[in-house]
């Protein structure tokens, strides 16, 4: 794969859709084999409904950007800042909240890609620091992260449907 060929898409209101698509897709792949089929579908049908993707994407302080390869979403980032935060809520960081890349092209430097236009986000921003929560057990990603600079610094524990999970709380200075 020719990673210029991958464009970086800001997701407007008008690409809903497709952010919903590849956000349950990848989700179920990274997840599903290892959750109950309901509490998958609890968290599922909470996250990704068309009203709370349309109130995410006009957060003002929030930004999504779909990786597309020819006219396939092949992932995504979604980062915050200021109140959009999950937590901490600090105005010196901003919050990778989310990044997910269809299994087919892990190892490919799609996330990476995605990754680096937080980053870059971030150093435009004058943040002090990125930020973090990846489950305990979400190997990969902990990898990713830790091959990004990114260190624990707390935990807190997460819903998933009936299950209660640990989140590890990460974090990379800028400056
Ligand atoms: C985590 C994730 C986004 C990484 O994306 P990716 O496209 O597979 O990663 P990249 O190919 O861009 O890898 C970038 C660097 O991280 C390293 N890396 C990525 N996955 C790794 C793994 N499983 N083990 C060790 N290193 C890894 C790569 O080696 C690469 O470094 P290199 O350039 O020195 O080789 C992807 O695995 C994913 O979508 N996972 C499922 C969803 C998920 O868990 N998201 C995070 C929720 S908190």
């Amino acid at each position: 794969m020719n990673n210029t060929a991958i464009q970086l898409i800001r997701v407007g209101t008008g690409d809903v859709n497709a952010l919903k698509e590849i956000g349950i897709n990848t989700f179920n792949e990274a997840f599903a084999h290892l959750n109950t089929p309901e509490n998958m579908a609890h968290y599922l049908n909470a996250a990704f409904t068309d009203q709370k993707l349309l109130e995410e994407v006009s957060n003002p302080c929030s930004e999504f950007y779909m990786a597309r390869l020819d006219t396939r979403v092949i992932g995504y980032v979604k980062i915050s800042h200021g109140p959009a935060q999950t937590e901490l809520k600090d105005e010196a960081g901003l919050e990778i909240e989310r990044i997910y890349v269809l299994q087919e092209f892990h190892g490919k430097k799609v996330g990476q890609l995605l990754f680096n236009k937080g980053l870059e986000i971030a150093t435009q921003m004058k943040k002090t620091y990125v930020w973090l929560g990846v489950w305990e057990h979400n190997a990969k990603a902990l990898a990713f992260y830790k091959k990004n600079g990114f260190e624990v610094f707390d935990s807190h524990d997460f819903w998933l449907g009936d299950d209660l999970q640990i989140d590890l709380m990460m974090k990379r200075y800028l400056i």
